[in-house]
């Protein structure tokens, strides 16, 4: 095995679970009593803006009843003490992650505090309701929509995130199920260019063969020892 120095780690909602997040794909399929198809596609916001704007609202209300767990607190202090290269690619849009202090990261679903307006392209920090059809503060129009990477639309940052990939010598994936692509590939992509490969999951994910070592259990326990593992060499 090589020298580890350039490590890239990607989370999924699994990762927030323990906070009190819901997971998108529940035993009962469902992603808070919804299909994703009705909330988390360009098609439902234009067939019915109200309810996938309330939906939203409602995710974002929670955000402020949860908080950081152990997983998110130990990759914090990876990404604090970790020398070399280290890149935190999430698919969450909570923001657990920026509140437990890494910086080193990327959201390449989007942000639930964010706002996307659909007249002038601009993202920005929105604290009203979206179902109150906040005004822009870039151009003014009340076209906000929830800055969320939907089914069909292209993940953000992604030329940092693949030349992340090509160049890390430790790829890691924690709390997801590997059923969403482009993410679920980034284990072959880096494994592609020479990297190890471990996934911690409660489950087996989809993609659970394509890791040299798979760690079972909760990310809370898991992530914490690993972390501290990784730190005492
Ligand atoms: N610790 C570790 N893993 C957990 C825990 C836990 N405490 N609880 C659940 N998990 C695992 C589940 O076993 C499951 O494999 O987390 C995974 C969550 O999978 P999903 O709900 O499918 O979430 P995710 O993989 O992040 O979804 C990817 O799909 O809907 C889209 O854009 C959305 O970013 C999301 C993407």
């Amino acid at each position: 095995m090589r020298e580890i120095n350039n490590i890239v780690i990607l989370t999924g909602a699994g990762i927030s679970a323990e906070s009190g997040v819901a997971t998108f794909r529940g035993p009962d399929g469902l992603w808070e009593g919804h299909r994703v198809e009705d909330v988390a596609t360009p098609e439902a916001f234009q067939r019915d803006p109200d309810l996938v704007l309330k939906f939203y609202d409602e995710r974002r209300a929670k955000l402020q009843t949860v908080e950081p767990n152990a997983a998110h607190k130990a990759l914090a202090r990876l990404d604090a003490e970790w020398g070399g290269n280290l890149l935190l690619v999430t698919q969450n849009v909570d923001d657990l992650h920026d509140r437990a202090g890494s910086s080193r990261l990327v959201h390449m679903h989007g942000d639930l505090l964010n706002g996307l307006c659909l007249s002038c392209g601009q993202r920005s920090v929105i604290t009203d309701d979206f179902s109150n059809r906040p005004a822009c503060p870039h151009c003014g129009e009340r076209t906000i929509r929830p800055d969320i990477v939907w089914f069909g639309e292209m993940p953000y940052h992604m030329d940092q995130i693949e030349l992340a990939l090509a160049r890390c010598d430790l790829f890691v994936s924690i709390g997801t199920s590997g059923a969403v692509y482009p993410a679920a590939g980034f284990v072959q992509t880096a494994r592609h260019y020479g990297a190890q490969a471990l996934e911690m999951n409660l489950d087996p994910s989809d993609g659970s063969l394509y890791f040299h070592e798979s760690r079972m259990g909760k990310a809370g326990e898991l992530v914490p020892a690993w972390v501290e593992t990784l730190l005492s060499y």
